[in-house]
C-alpha cells in the first residue's frame, strides 16, 4: 500500500488549481439514472469514490465510463435496481442511487451503508423523506426494500434531524420527488452549494425546482426528464485544504478554479486568525508571515463552518500560540486524527465534542495514519511544519477525496512525495 511521505519546513508558493468537487459529482451521477438518455457529466475528479459510483451504476446495468475529467453515463430502458453490500459498504454515498431507482424503476434494494468510522451515519431521514412520497419501505437482512406501489405523490416533508439537515436525503428526496405527481416541498432542506448544484444538472434534464440552496425546496413533478451534458462546481473541502495547508507552511499561494463565496465560513476564521486572504472572481491568495492567533470554531452545516475541514483547521491550530477550541456539531465523534496528531507532539484534549488546542512551538515528524480521508488530509498538512520526515500511511483514504494530492502541494514547493510501501 502507498504511503504519503513530507519533509517539513517549507513555505508555499504559487497557483494550483481545484479540481471538481466530489460531493457534488456522485449525486449527479445518480441523478443520471433518472432518465433513458445519456447524460455527460464534466469537471468530475478523478477519485476512488467516482469510480467506486462508476462500478455501482454499471452493477443496475447501466453504461458508465470515466474519461479525462468526463463520466458518460448512458442508463437505458430497464434497470436492474439492487445496490449490493460489496459496493455500498465501501462508500456511503452510494445510497444516493435509493431516490433515483425508486422514482424510475418503481422499486429499489439498497444495502444499508453500516458503520463509518466518523461515527453514527443513519439514514432514517432518507427513509422518512421517501415514505412521505408513499415508497413503502421494510428494511430486513441489512438492505432497504422500498417499492412505490404506485406512482409516487409530491407532499410536504420536513428533513431536520437530531444535528440538522441532511445534504444526501435532501439529495435521495429530491430526485425522487422530480418524477412524482404533483408538488413536494422539502423544509429544512439542506443549503449546501452540493444540494444547489444537484438541482441545477436535474432542472437543466426538465425538472422543475425552486428554492435550492435555502432551507425550502419546491419541487413539482414532471414525466420525463432528458440526458443533459453538465459541469460540476469546484470542490470547496479541496480548496479549503489547500488554504489551510498554505496558512500552516506560510508563503503566498493562489488557489485558482474556486467559487470564493463557498469558502466563507473559513475565510472568516482565517481573518481572526491574523492569516491575509485576498477574494478574486474565481480564485483566492492566501498569505500568511507572521505569528497566528488562536480561534474557537463550532462546525456546522452551510454555510457554517463545514466538518469536512475541521481536522484540517485542527492541525494548523496545533501550532498557533494559545489555546483554541474546536466544537464538532455534525459528527461528535469525529476525532481520530488527535490521538495521531498528538503522536506528532501536538497537545489537543478531547472534552465530548470538543477539542482544546494547546499550540506547541513545533510539531515533529513520525510515521501516522487516519481512517478517514478529512483526518489523512490533516495529518498531511500537520506534516508540512513538522520538524524531520511525517509519513502518512493508508494512503488510499485521500485518495478517495483528493486528486493528485503530492503532485499539487510539491508544485507549491513542498516536499512532498508517494512511496510504494
Ligand atoms: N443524519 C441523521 N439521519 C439521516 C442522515 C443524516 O441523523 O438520515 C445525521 C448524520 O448522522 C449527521 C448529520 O445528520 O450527524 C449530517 O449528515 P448528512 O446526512 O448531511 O451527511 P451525508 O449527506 O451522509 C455528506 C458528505 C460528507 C459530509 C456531510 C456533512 C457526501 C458524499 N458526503 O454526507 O462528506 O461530511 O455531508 O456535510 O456528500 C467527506 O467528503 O469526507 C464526507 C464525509
Amino acid at each position: 500500500m502507498d504511503k504519503i511521505v513530507i519533509t517539513g519546513g517549507r513555505k508555499l508558493k504559487g497557483d494550483i488549481e481545484i479540481s471538481g468537487a466530489k460531493n457534488a459529482a456522485l449525486p449527479i451521477m445518480a441523478a443520471a439514472l433518472l432518465t433513458d438518455e445519456e447524460s455527460v457529466i464534466e469537471n468530475v475528479p478523478d477519485l476512488r469514490d467516482i469510480q467506486t459510483m462508476i462500478r455501482l451504476l454499471r452493477s443496475l446495468g447501466v453504461k458508465a465510463l470515466y474519461d479525462h475529467g468526463r463520466v458518460l453515463v448512458r442508463p437505458g430502458k430497464s434497470l436492474k435496481p439492487i445496490a449490493s453490500y460489496k459496493l455500498v459498504s465501501t462508500m456511503r454515498a452510494s445510497v444516493c442511487v435509493l431516490g433515483p431507482l425508486l422514482a424510475r424503476m418503481g422499486e429499489a434494494q439498497v444495502s444499508l451503508p453500516g458503520g463509518c468510522v466518523i461515527g453514527p451515519r443513519p439514514i432514517d431521514l432518507h427513509l422518512k423523506g421517501l415514505e412521505a412520497l408513499g415508497a413503502q419501505i421494510e428494511v430486513q437482512h441489512g438492505y432497504v426494500n422500498a417499492r412505490a406501489i404506485k406512482k409516487l405523490k409530491g407532499n410536504d416533508i420536513y428533513l431536520g434531524g437530531a444535528f440538522g439537515s441532511s445534504v444526501l436525503a435532501t439529495a435521495n428526496v429530491m430526485m425522487a420527488a422530480v418524477l412524482a405527481r404533483g408538488v413536494t416541498t422539502i423544509e429544512n432542506a439542506a443549503c449546501e452549494p452540493e444540494i444547489v448544484d444537484l438541482a441545477r444538472f436535474l432542472k437543466k434534464m426538465g425538472a422543475k425546482i425552486a428554492g435550492e440552496g435555502s432551507p425550502s425546496i419546491e419541487i413539482e413533478g414532471v414525466k420525463k426528464l432528458k440526458g443533459v451534458r453538465y459541469g460540476i462546481i469546484p470542490d470547496r473541502i479541496e480548496a479549503g485544504t489547500y488554504m489551510v495547508a498554505s496558512a500552516m507552511a506560510g508563503g503566498d499561494v493562489n488557489i485558482r478554479q474556486v467559487e470564493p463565496s463557498h469558502q466563507n465560513a473559513l475565510i472568516d476564521k482565517f481573518r481572526e486568525a491574523g492569516i491575509r486572504v485576498d477574494k478574486m472572481k474565481t480564485s483566492i491568495r492566501i498569505r500568511r508571515s507572521g505569528r497566528l492567533k488562536p480561534v474557537d470554531v463550532a462546525t456546522l452545516s452551510y454555510p457554517g463552518f463545514p466538518t469536512d475541514l475541521q481536522a484540517q483547521m485542527m492541525a494548523l491550530m496545533t501550532v498557533t500560540p494559545g489555546i483554541s477550541v474546536i466544537t464538532e456539531k455534525i459528527y461528535p465523534d469525529r476525532f481520530m486524527h488527535v490521538s495521531e496528531l498528538n503522536r506528532m507532539g501536538a497537545r489537543i484534549f478531547l472534552e465530548g465534542p470538543s477539542a482544546i488546542v494547546h499550540g506547541v512551538k513545533r510539531l515533529s515528524g513520525a510515521p501516522v495514519m487516519a481512517s478517514d480521508l478529512r483526518a489523512s488530509a490533516a495529518l498531511v498538512i500537520a506534516g508540512l511544519v513538522a520538524e524531520g520526515t511525517t509519513e502518512v500511511q493508508r494512503v488510499y483514504h485521500l485518495d478517495r477525496g483528493y486528486e493528485k494530492l503530492e503532485i499539487k502541494l510539491s508544485s507549491l514547493g513542498a516536499s512532498v512525495h508517494r512511496e510504494k510501501e
